[in-house]
């Protein structure tokens, strides 16, 4: 049995692009389709009630589209929605929080765990969380770095600015000589040359990419979802929507992903701000080509 129907990954830019290349690079032949919230980003900056909001338009939207899983690329939207969504959809939904929490707890041989996130996921005390589920005795340190985002989002990832506001944000970690920093945010890898200068070669930096894109390939096996490739050649397509400028998301996610990024579609369904009381109508939008 194949199943050809496309994972549906989403973050609120770019930055879940650094989990959709890893799931890319470890299931080659499934299809996937990318959203990125490029009209509301950032999510770090906001109230957990209204990303949630915002994750749930998305959920909506990519089952639309047919998705047999979703993966919140955002540690933000998972902090604030993971828990409540995975019990109000049918289709299987993975976050990006546990899967870093897990590979932290085992990087820390001081059992000193740092980790850089957005002001929202400092907020919510997910990480502490989730680290302390595996390791109640593991000390965390919890750094916002409000700044990194929309540099990174203006394609920003080295440079004066960006080293000013690392050493900003680093020196506590440095002062508590954590063992090992989650890279918190799925924008973070993009400028993990940087943070792992300042930090120095002796603390682990921890990225849930690849830990969430092999739990990804778990799920799908466990419940008969894989899609089988007629032959080797038979890859997986992946597809690209977002919610502000196509052309801008093509041209900075091409500088991201390994390959080219060509053809993003918008997405006019989501409405830019929250409208409270009223439900989201996200997915009503059915005109946007399936990719199989
Ligand atoms: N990349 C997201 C995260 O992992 C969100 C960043 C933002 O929009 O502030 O938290």
């Amino acid at each position: 049995m194949s199943d050809p129907r496309p994972i549906g990954v989403f973050d609120s830019g770019v930055g879940g692009l650094t989990v959709l290349s890893e799931i890319r690079d470890r299931l080659p032949y499934e299809n996937t389709v990318y959203f990125g919230d490029t009209a509301r980003v950032p999510y770090g900056i906001r109230d957990l009630a209204e990303v949630r909001w915002f994750a749930y338009e998305i959920i909506r939207y990519l089952i639309t589209l047919d998705v047999k899983l979703v993966v919140i690329a955002c540690n933000t939207a998972t902090a604030a929605a993971l828990k409540t969504a995975q019990r109000s959809f049918d289709v299987p939904i993975i976050g990006v929080i546990e899967p870093g929490a897990r590979a932290a707890a085992i990087e820390a041989n001081n059992r000193r765990v740092g980790v850089l996130a957005t002001e929202a996921t400092v907020r919510s005390r997910a990480y502490a969380k989730a680290v302390s589920h595996i390791d109640a005795g593991i000390r965390v340190t919890e750094q916002a770095c409000p700044a990194f985002v929309p540099l990174i989002e203006q394609g920003i990832t080295e440079g004066a600015e960006l080293e000013a506001a690392a050493h900003t944000y680093l020196t506590p970690l440095v002062r508590g000589k954590v063992g090992a920093v989650i890279l918190g945010c799925t924008h973070y890898p993009l400028i993990s040359a940087t943070i792992n200068r300042i930090l120095g070669p002796e603390v682990r930096l921890v990225s849930s990419a690849g830990q969430t894109a092999l739990e990804v390939g778990r799920i799908l096996s466990r419940q008969g979802y894989l899609r089988r490739p007629e032959s080797r050649e038979d890859e997986g397509k992946a597809m690209y929507v977002c919610s502000a400028d196509p052309e801008e998301f093509a041209a900075l996610g091409s500088r991201f992903m390994d390959e080219n990024i060509d053809a993003v579609l918008p997405a006019e369904v989501l409405p830019r701000t929250r409208k409270p009381g009223k439900q989201a109508s996200a997915g009503s939008r059915t005109d946007i080509p399936l990719i199989y």
